[in-house]
């Protein structure tokens, strides 16, 4: 009879007493003379279904080729489990070997599992516990957050990844070119004639889709986009890639306090949803790794039922400065200074969010000498309205701000920063047709996945990752 295959997961919280069919890579094979023992996973669930397989009945060449890493389909009956561990079990009747798996060669030993090891093996780490855990959170968390936008009317836009313009002016664009390297077209100046290059000038892969955001926002009121995005900054740190994805809602009306509530509500409501969504993967990532033994925090469950549960402390960026400086003065040793008007570093933000207020902090109200030229300028002259989201382990995991909406102050600054007006009309054109105030913000996707998963490495929340001299796969 014909049998359809069901998924591990399914099969775990069946009902016993029937024929199934199970398909999926061997973990590991034991037993003794009589009954061998299969745990079988085929990546829909962080549980193994246990196979159970009467030797006397079974095909030993069969069974031979059973082995970790290998791809089988078992039928057999359903039946209640007398081991502990597992409701039921597999009572093997056939077994199909799908995809052999030479044991010696397989690049997942018991031997070696440290991440680092793992990250030198990519291409077959998402067979791990850990790896497949790690990206069905990811999974679950990308679907939150376009069902969260969805559910309040914002609209989702798809900015381009080929742009001429740096978003954040640092300067850390990937260019994107067709002209020949060996034979570089020269204007009569001598410099590179982009006009001859695919897009007749400059382009680069876009490092935020803010820009465009702002047209889509005042058009269409509320929107946000999700995409990769790229930066060629040349930190080796474990919360830095060079390929990245980011969350960039932007909405007409909201000022620096609606921008704030929003990404406050935005964090908890993804923090909630895989507290509710991804209990066993986030309940084993806890007990393998952040159990809280270390005294800290009480462990991953803990930290983020925490931040569920608490309200985020919004401080002025000067009264953070004074909080640090008071830190250094009471024998608290930072690597790099604290002054105002410097750029913070993750260990100045992190003293902030696990050491002294204990929960996560909106720093606003920055120098506008370390911000982007978008952000609005306070009567000050001094500061912006720009807001930081700092998290504990992370340190920034949200960037953002209130926008400058007046005409004049904008192009002052963009003329201040000496940055090229032509490329950003466009960009002007929102402030000169129907100005309107609006802000947005950016959440790094692999940033929230670190702090729900309690990975401690930006490398190992990504399928792919891509750092300074690494592009492989
Ligand atoms: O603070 P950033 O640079 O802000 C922007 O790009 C704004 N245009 C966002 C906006 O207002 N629409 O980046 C936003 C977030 C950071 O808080 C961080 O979480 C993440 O993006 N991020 C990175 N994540 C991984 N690797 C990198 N190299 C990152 N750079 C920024
Ligand atoms: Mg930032």
């Amino acid at each position: 009879m014909e049998i359809i295959r069901t998924k591990v997961k399914d099969l775990l919280t069946s009902k016993p007493g029937s024929e199934v069919l199970a398909k999926g890579w061997v973990r590991t094979k034991r037993g003794n003379k009589e009954i061998a023992f299969i745990a079988l996973n085929d990546g829909s669930t962080i549980h193994n279904i246990q196979i159970v397989v009467d030797k006397t009945k079974t095909d030993e060449s069969i069974l031979a080729k059973v082995t970790t890493g290998a791809c089988i389909g078992v039928r057999g009956q359903l039946v209640e489990s007398v081991g502990s561990g597992q409701a039921v079990e597999i009572q093997a009747s056939e077994i199909t070997i799908y995809g052999e798996c030479d044991p010696m060669r397989y690049p997942l030993q018991k031997k070696d599992t440290s991440f680092e090891y793992l990250r030198s093996v990519a291409h077959m780490r998402m067979r791990t516990n850990t790896f497949g855990a790690v990206l069905r959170i990811r999974n679950q968390m990308a679907f939150a957050i376009h069902e969260y936008f969805h559910s309040k009317g914002f609209v989702y836009l798809h900015t381009p990844l080929i742009t001429a313009s740096d978003c954040e002016g640092a300067g850390q664009m990937f260019q994107v070119t067709t002209l020949d390297m060996e034979n570089i077209p020269r204007n009569k100046k001598g410099g590179i004639d982009y006009s001859k290059d695919f897009f007749g000038k400059q382009t680069s892969l876009t490092v935020s889709g803010q820009l465009e955001g702002e047209l889509g926002a005042t058009a269409l009121g509320e929107i946000y986009t999700f995409g990769p995005t790229f930066r060629a900054e040349n930190s080796n740190t474990p919360r830095h890639l060079a390929e990245f994805w980011m969350i960039e809602p932007e909405m007409a009306f909201y000022d620096i306090k609606d921008n704030m509530d929003l990404a406050e509500d935005f964090i908890k409501h993804l923090v909630r949803y895989a507290l509710d969504n991804c209990r066993d993967d986030i309940q084993f990532l806890n007990d393998r790794y952040d159990k809280g033994d270390d005294g800290e925090d009480g462990g991953l469950i803990k930290r983020l039922e925490s931040v569920v549960n608490t309200d985020f402390v919004r401080l002025e960026y000067t009264e953070g400065i004074k909080i640090l400086e008071q830190a250094v003065r009471d024998g608290v040793k930072f690597e790099y200074p604290i002054y105002w008007g410097v750029d913070l570093q993750s260990e100045h933000e992190r003293y902030l969010v696990e050491k002294h207020f204990r929960k996560p902090v909106i720093l606003t109200g920055y120098p506008k000498e370390i911000k982007a030229f978008y952000m609005k300028q306070n009567e000050d002259g001094k500061t912006v309205r720009a807001m930081d989201v700092l998290f504990p382990k992370i340190g920034e995991i949200i960037g953002g701000s209130e926008r400058e909406a007046d005409l004049k102050k904008l192009e002052a600054r963009v003329d201040e920063l000496g940055m090229s007006r032509t490329n950003l009309e466009w960009y002007i054109d929102t402030r000169r047709f129907g100005s309107c105030p609006h802000s947005g913000f950016g959440l790094g996707f692999e940033r929230l996945l670190l702090f729900v998963t309690g990975m401690a490495n930006i490398r190992d929340v990504i399928p792919f990752p891509r750092t300074p001299k690494n592009a492989e796969y």
